[in-house]
């Protein structure tokens, strides 16, 4: 076997003190076996009994770093990976499910030529213990279904990562949002040469994972903001286009509303008028949140004053539109097709201005 080279192993941990031993029994016996490696742990003050354990073993290849004023797995991660002294850098959980055997497979994968490698469950070769119930495996399906439009990997949500100091360093800025900060630094660092190496995930042992609802909520936001990353365009089309298709439900409501409270008293091309302006600024609003996220520093003032001089004619078309059919059919219909014309009229056009001039990046 080639020799591999030394090796910094990254663990962070809350309340795992009871899986630790084992996990610091299986890097130890990699030790015995002539590989080079240091642990850090990096615990969120789980006030659990890791620091007396740590201090007990005594092991100067095993560093414990405590956290307090942060919490989360991605940030600790991260720290672990700045304070790594080895080129080589390993992160693993706690809980016993990532083999420390599968160790030296990732270092060879590396040396081999890999960007990035992970401990896949879903290669072949790999395999994960019973005892998942449906709907964590659902919930694990979706996730990685998710993950699809940026990595091709089959096992994106493995928190098993192997990775070279050189490739993690030139990574664009790190959101360490959520979990999933292996599917953060393939995107991020933008590698393409992904190689999974097959492990058995086990279930844990001791304590309990600590994916909550919140950390899946996490996700979700963080799928967004990788898509920012990698697809900015569409990332701001799309939205941009469903703010629009709200915006002729709004326009709709709007028109019934006035009918209603106004109609007897108010002109109709008036009414119109009252439910475009509202409409323009509704979708100002979110479009301003949603599609134009990285806009500059240009003032909401100026940016809406923009808005609406590129909106100006798929607006009049919608008020002239609407005014037309309005004495047709009921408004709300004669809203609906005004928009409709309106809104398809100025989708790219707007867009493209609106993210190019109004809403520029700095
Ligand atoms: N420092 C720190 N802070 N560590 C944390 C935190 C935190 O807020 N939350 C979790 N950890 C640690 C745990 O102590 C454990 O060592 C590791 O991160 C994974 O947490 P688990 O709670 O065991 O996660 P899981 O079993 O739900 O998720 C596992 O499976 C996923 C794939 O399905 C992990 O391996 C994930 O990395 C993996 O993506
Ligand atoms: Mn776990």
């Amino acid at each position: 076997m080639t020799t591999l080279r030394p090796i910094s192993v990254i663990v962070p941990t809350f309340r795992e003190a009871g899986s630790l031993p084992g996990l610091l029994d299986g890097l130890a016996s990699l030790r015995a076996d002539g590989h080079d490696l240091e642990v850090i742990i990096v615990d969120d003050n789980s006030k659990d009994g890791t620091i007396e354990l740590i201090a007990e073993r005594d092991e100067s290849w095993v560093r414990l770093i405590t956290r307090t004023s942060e919490r989360g797995l991605s940030s600790a991660v991260i720290r672990g990976l700045e304070e790594a002294r080895h080129d080589v850098l390993v992160v693993m959980d706690a809980d016993g499910s990532h083999p420390t055997s599968s160790i030296p497979d990732m270092e060879q994968a590396l040396a081999a030529g890999a960007e990035f490698t992970l401990g896949s469950r879903y290669i072949a070769g790999g395999s994960t213990e019973d005892g998942w119930g449906v709907l964590r495996w659902i919930n694990s399906k979706v996730a990685t279904l998710m993950a699809r439009p940026f990595t091709k990997v089959l096992d994106p949500m493995s928190g098993f990562i192997g990775i070279e100091r050189a490739t993690w360093q030139r990574a664009a800025e790190l959101d360490p949002i959520g979990y999933k900060i292996g599917l953060e630094l393939i995107v991020k660092c933008r590698c393409t040469n992904v190689v999974e190496v097959p492990i058995h995930f086990s279930t844990r042992r001791h304590g309990e994972s600590k994916l909550s609802l919140k950390v899946q909520w996490q996700y979700l936001v963080h799928i967004v903001l990788l898509a920012r990353f990698k697809y900015p365009r569409l990332s701001s089309f799309i939205p941009f286009a469903c703010v629009g298709a709200s915006g002729m439900v709004v326009y709709a409501g709007l028109l019934a509303l006035l009918d209603v409270m106004a109609g007897a008293v108010v002109d109709t091309w008036l009414r119109i008028l009252v439910a475009v302006l509202l409409t323009m600024t509704w979708n100002f609003l979110w479009d301003r949140r949603l599609a134009f996220w990285d806009a500059g520093s240009r003032s909401i003032a100026r940016q809406y004053a923009g808005f609406v001089v590129v909106c100006s004619v798929p607006v009049l078309v919608t008020f002239f539109v609407t005014w037309y059919y309005s004495d047709k059919v009921m408004l709300p219909l004669a809203g609906i097709m005004g928009s409709a014309i309106g809104s398809a009229l100025g989708l790219l056009f707007n867009w493209a201005v609106n993210r190019l001039v109004v809403f520029k990046r700095d």
